[in-house]
């Protein structure tokens, strides 16, 4: 293999086919199994999302009650899982404690390795089920408060800021806006094609491994602040800048400097993330309707940096995702290194959809490195 042949970080390489999501950078669009996920986050439940991530189809009527009642039933937590993730530092990465949990459970499966496809599919409704609650009761233990139990009445969205927040005056488990922003947000990350994490989890399945292993695999790679760690350091930027009046030479600075200014660029997109407006309405609409939580600041911040960005750089780097995600997840209420976590809770429908699609066209994902060490040489 040629030197000029070497594809660092695989850029522009086509690994394989999916059926699964298109993202077209050309028409800034993202597809879900052909549906275009903004239509999808306006118009169904996260729930739904899932299933046609995992099945190829929007499910219907009486099949929908049937997943609602079933998944719905296995949100809860067993004592012996509790007590794992309550053992656990209070100040480890959030991160950590999933990529654990999911490890833990993993642990609890009498099949060493995957036995088909349904097998696959219960752990996803498992993981899709237990995720939420997972990171509700470390967000909690961390607050020094108890556990909320799951409650089979509610919907994902509902379900899950009350298990974090309770249902209290003011806790966005109350407020339809903040419960509808939250589960669009679900539906925006829920899948990206061959992203870092995916792809980590499709080399694990490729192995024949096992989905646990493939899930935890993915966390570690999702974790990462080039990937869905951003989200968090967007916020951290955004509190370190806290006034509008600095956004901007906050921002020249890092060009100058030549650092990377969170939530902006991708790899695939260059001419701006499909998932951005429908995530920067819903943010703008949340800081709209929380004033009581100094918000307007945040969408100022935003727009400056935005425009900063695009105006400053040679190829107009624009947002992606993470960028309204992050202020919108803090004026919701959660803690900034959770929201990794919720990223999570989200792309766990993504991951399993392609871990079985992998499964389903076994082939090892293995490629060739061109060497460039001393040459051969020998020890005496
Ligand atoms: N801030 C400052 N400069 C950036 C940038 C950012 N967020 N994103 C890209 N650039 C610069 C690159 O450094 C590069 O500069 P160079 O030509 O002087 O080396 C140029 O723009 C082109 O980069 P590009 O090829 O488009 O980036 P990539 O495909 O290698 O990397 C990311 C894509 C996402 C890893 C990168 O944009 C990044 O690290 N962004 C910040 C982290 C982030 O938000 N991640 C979430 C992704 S959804």
């Amino acid at each position: 293999m040629t030197e000029q042949e070497v594809r660092k970080g695989l850029y522009g390489v086509v690994a394989d086919y999916t059926a699964i999501s298109k993202v077209n950078p050309e028409t800034n669009s993202l597809l879900y199994r052909g549906y275009p996920v903004q239509e999808l986050a306006d118009n169904v439940s996260f729930e739904e999302v899932a299933l046609l991530l995992w099945n190829g189809e929007l499910p219907t009527g009486e099949g929908l009650d049937e997943f609602y009642a079933k998944a719905r039933a296995r949100r809860g937590l067993d004592d012996d899982l509790i007590k794992v993730i309550e053992s656990m530092p209070q100040d480890c990465h959030p991160m950590d404690v999933l990529r654990t949990a999911v490890s833990f459970l993993g642990t609890r499966d009498p099949h060493k390795f995957t036995q088909d496809t349904d097998h696959i599919r219960d752990i996803a409704l498992t993981l899709l089920t237990k995720l939420p609650t997972i990171v509700a009761l470390d967000i909690r233990r961390r607050r020094g408060e108890g556990y909320i139990e799951p409650d089979p009445a509610k919907g994902y969205a509902e379900n899950f800021l009350w298990m974090v927040f309770g249902d209290g005056e003011g806790s966005p488990a109350t407020i339809p806006s903040d419960i509808e922003a939250f589960e669009k947000s679900m539906i925006l990350y829920a899948e990206h094609s061959f992203n870092a994490s995916t792809f980590a989890a499709r080399v694990i399945t490729s192995t024949n491994s096992d989905t646990w292993s493939a899930v935890t695999g993915a966390i570690g790679a999702l974790k990462g602040p080039l990937h869905g760690g951003a989200n968090e350091f967007v916020m951290h930027n955004f509190v370190e800048i806290d006034d509008p009046a600095k956004a901007e030479e906050w921002t020249l600075d890092k060009l100058k400097n030549k650092e990377l200014v969170m939530g902006f660029g991708h790899r695939v997109y260059k001419k701006g993330d499909s998932r951005v407006p429908t995530m920067e309405a819903a943010f703008k609409k949340l800081a709209s309707e929380h004033p009581e939580k100094d918000s307007q600041k945040w969408v100022e911040i935003y727009d400056i940096m935005a425009k900063t960005m695009y105006d400053n750089t040679s190829i107009h780097i624009m947002p992606n995702l993470d960028f309204p995600a992050g202020p919108a997840y803090h004026i919701l209420g959660f803690d900034i290194e959770f929201f990794t976590p919720l990223f999570v809770m989200a792309r766990i429908t993504g991951w399993t959809a392609h871990i079985i699609e992998q499964y389903e066209n076994p082939t090892i994902i293995r490629p060739l490195a061109a060497y460039n060490g001393p040459d051969e040489r020998h020890v005496r």
